[in-house]
């Protein structure tokens, strides 16, 4: 899959997968990985699908209607293409924490939905429930992350409390954050993201006061 490497500036500190939304590139998510932890190796993917010159993770058929073949064909590419890239550029494969955006977002909880151990733990910016009827694997001890926006007509609060539910069901520890705000990602909600990420997996910060 096209993509950027950056490796890391500190030993142990989780990898961060950059996923894209709709009509984004790798490019678009390099900053928000900078704020949520800038030490961190960043492996940020460009999706597969192009839907009229826009990248996507996945088809869909519509509006908030998911290809559910192609999101399970293009679920398992992003999961291999994990296997394949921590062996290339030599970084630890359970040691990788998503941050997605929209569609991006949407593809990472496809694949807490389908591969137990595949990540560390997530930022999901505005995600929706990627599909229903799945039995889930045990996400027991996986952090998530999800940003949301009370007016959001995407990603609409329902389906938010819903998807809380789906993975705490399966063991995720969930934190939802809320923004008085649409689909936008805005600063206040990856400021929220990156002091959630330092709780959970610490920050250069400590090892650099004591260096
Ligand atoms: C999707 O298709 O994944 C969602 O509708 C979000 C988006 O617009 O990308």
């Amino acid at each position: 899959m096209k993509h950027i490497y950056r490796p890391g500036k500190r030993e142990g500190a989780p990898v961060l997968l950059l996923l894209h939304g709709t009509g984004g590139t790798e490019h678009d998510l390099l900053s928000v990985a900078d704020a949520v932890s800038s030490d961190s190796a960043v492996l940020s993917v460009r999706g597969n699908v192009l839907e009229n010159g826009m990248p996507r993770f996945f088809r869909r058929l519509a509006e908030g209607v998911f290809d559910l073949e192609d999101l399970a064909f293009r679920t398992k590419e992003l999961h291999d293409f994990l296997d394949e890239a921590a062996a290339q550029y030599g970084f630890e494969r359970g040691n990788v924490v998503a941050i997605g955006y929209s569609n991006g977002a949407n593809i990472a909880g496809s694949l807490l939905f389908r591969y137990e151990g595949t990540l560390k733990g997530a930022i999901l910016h505005h995600p929706m429930v990627p599909q229903r009827g799945l039995q889930l694997p045990s996400l027991s001890g996986v952090p998530v992350f999800i940003g949301a926006g009370e007016n959001d007509p995407i990603c609409r609060p329902e389906e938010t409390e819903e998807l809380e539910g789906i993975l705490s069901g399966a063991g995720a520890e969930v934190s939802v954050h809320w923004e008085r705000a649409g689909h936008r990602l805005t600063g206040t909600e990856v400021a929220e993201a990156a002091a959630w990420f330092a709780e959970r997996f610490g920050t250069g910060e400590e090892g650099q006061a004591k260096s």
